[in-house]
């Protein structure tokens, strides 16, 4: 069995305060966007993980294998078709996570408490349950949904930089007022992501800003056709097109 596993982007994302343990309450719009990953599922004598990208850890570090442990399945196959890149603030192993969470729960007939375990694996893998947009407070697993909007169309700037989402917590200061709180503490490490937001703004995006912790940066386009001639302007740096995506 095949299933899509949806990239997510940030809107907003602020950091609230620093809790007693050692999380970061925040408060963010999630969105799900058409890039995305493919699972593939297949029962089997025994565990295994393999991934189309040789830099993915394929054993017990890797949350879809944490997933399946969690849920007691131990009698599947798991391949990964990455396309999602890793450190990009994109969720791409959230969305592994919760994928691997509902497939197998439905697969092997198993009744667990989902979003418990989602939020034991990670703190964005909740969303990756409720997905479209929505509104994320607590360590991003209060979750509201709100409506889906109209498809928009996004160019993701996706640096070589990698960011480790903890490393960006301890960084960031509590109390600014930026559309993502993690941009100032990133962008003063990584200039040249700066410089690529505000490309993205000189090609003609209505909205630009890094998603996550980083490091990518997206653009906000007011038609398919402004985005794709702002990608030619990007030969630099790996980019690709996606649009939002609506809840299941
Ligand atoms: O939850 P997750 O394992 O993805 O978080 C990785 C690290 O990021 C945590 O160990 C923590 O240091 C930091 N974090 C945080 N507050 C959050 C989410 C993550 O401080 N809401």
């Amino acid at each position: 069995m095949q299933v899509p596993s949806y990239a997510k982007i940030n809107w907003s994302l602020r950091i609230v305060r620093k809790r007693e343990d050692g999380y970061h309450d925040i408060d963010t719009i999630f969105q799900t966007i058409s890039l995305a990953d493919t699972l593939t599922f297949e029962r089997a004598d025994r565990f295994a993980l393999t991934c189309s990208d040789r830099t993915v850890p394929v054993d017990e570090r890797n949350l879809v294998a944490k997933a399946a442990r969690a849920l007691g399945v131990d009698r599947v196959a798991i391949h990964i078709e990455k396309r999602i890149p890793a450190g990009g603030g994109l969720g791409g192993g959230s969305s592994n996570a919760a994928v691997t969470l509902m497939t197998l729960s439905k697969m092997f007939s198993i009744d667990a408490p989902l979003d418990r375990i989602a939020l034991q694996l990670g703190s964005d893998v909740p969303f990756f349950l409720v997905g479209g947009r929505a509104h994320g407070t607590g360590r991003g697993e209060i979750l509201t949904p709100l409506p889906d909007i109209d498809p928009v169309p996004l160019l993701l700037v996706m640096p070589r930089e990698r960011v480790s989402t903890r490393e960006a917590f301890q960084l960031v200061k509590i109390g600014g007022n930026a559309n993502n709180d993690f941009e100032e503490p990133i962008f003063a490490k990584h200039p040249r992501l700066r410089e690529y937001k505000q490309r993205l703004l000189d090609a003609g995006a209505t909205f630009a800003a890094m998603s996550g912790s980083g490091s990518t940066i997206f653009g906000v386009f007011a038609d398919d056709a402004t985005r794709d001639a702002a990608r030619a302007t990007f030969g630099d740096v790996r980019t690709e097109t996606a649009t939002t995506v609506g809840r299941a």
